[in-house]
């Protein structure tokens, strides 16, 4: 049978043996300066979902992983503006952006950033009261987002809460589109993960203790936030 073929027999979350982070900074690069465009039709309404359900409160000390152009981000730092707002992401052209546009538009907030891969995160067990990630899980392998929520555990704090945004994988004909997308540039789209994600958090430690979906442009989103 064809890699391909067998490809399509596996649970949507197996079909990425591999994390192809390389490519995926190349591409996230490229593109970082016209992503807030997809970010304000498709990611927005999930965004606000998130930061609603993530109990964030202003003093905190918070982070987000995969910042991408920073539109989450800034919701961060706006409602944290006494604490600290932390941001990662792969792709060194996004981090500089989200950095150099929350410090322009909070610059009495304490914000920071970096080009940070999150598989392995640079900060001392418990340092965080809450960790938020958007539309990442989609572009690592099933053993990196194992990896991955091993460190978001990690880093926070006991009692701490996770919020969790996926693409949902409730809309048939999306599911559809989102294969071919994902099988043309693996890189960028990655494939959905959304069935696979609850187990996977659970497993590692975290609780869930809530989960909204949304849709905003005919594109799905799932909300889930758990607590160490
Ligand atoms: C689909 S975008 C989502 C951006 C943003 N979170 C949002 O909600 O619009 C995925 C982002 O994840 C980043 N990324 C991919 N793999 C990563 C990794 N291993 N570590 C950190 N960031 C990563 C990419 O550079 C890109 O900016």
């Amino acid at each position: 049978m064809s890699d391909l073929n067998y490809s399509l027999l596996l649970p949507r979350a197996d079909r990425m043996p591999r994390t192809i982070a390389a490519r995926t900074r190349r591409i996230y690069d490229s593109v970082a300066l016209v992503y807030p465009v997809s970010t304000f039709f498709f990611h927005s309404r999930a965004h606000q979902c998130a930061l609603r359900n993530a109990g964030i409160r202003n003093g905190m000390r918070v982070l987000e992983l995969a910042t991408g152009s920073g539109e989450m981000f800034r919701r961060l730092v706006r409602a944290n503006l006494d604490g600290q707002t932390f941001g990662l992401d792969l792709s060194p052209n996004m981090a500089a952006r989200t950095l150099d546009r929350a410090r322009r538009k909070f610059p009495r907030a304490q914000s920071h950033c970096g080009a940070v891969d999150v598989r392995s995160m640079p900060f001392k067990n418990s340092s965080f009261d809450a960790v938020v990630c958007c539309y990442l899980f989609e572009l690592l392998s099933q053993d990196d987002i194992r990896l991955t929520l091993r460190e978001i555990r990690r880093v926070l704090r006991s009692e701490g809460t996770f919020s969790l945004v996926v693409i949902g994988q409730n809309a048939k004909f999306f599911n559809r589109l989102y294969d071919v997308a994902g099988k043309l540039v693996p890189a960028f789209w990655g494939r959905q993960v959304e069935h696979a994600v609850p187990e996977l958090v659970e497993e590692a430690g975290l609780r869930i203790t809530s989960a909204h979906a949304v849709r905003q442009t005919g594109y799905p989103s799932k909300i889930l936030v758990a607590r160490r």
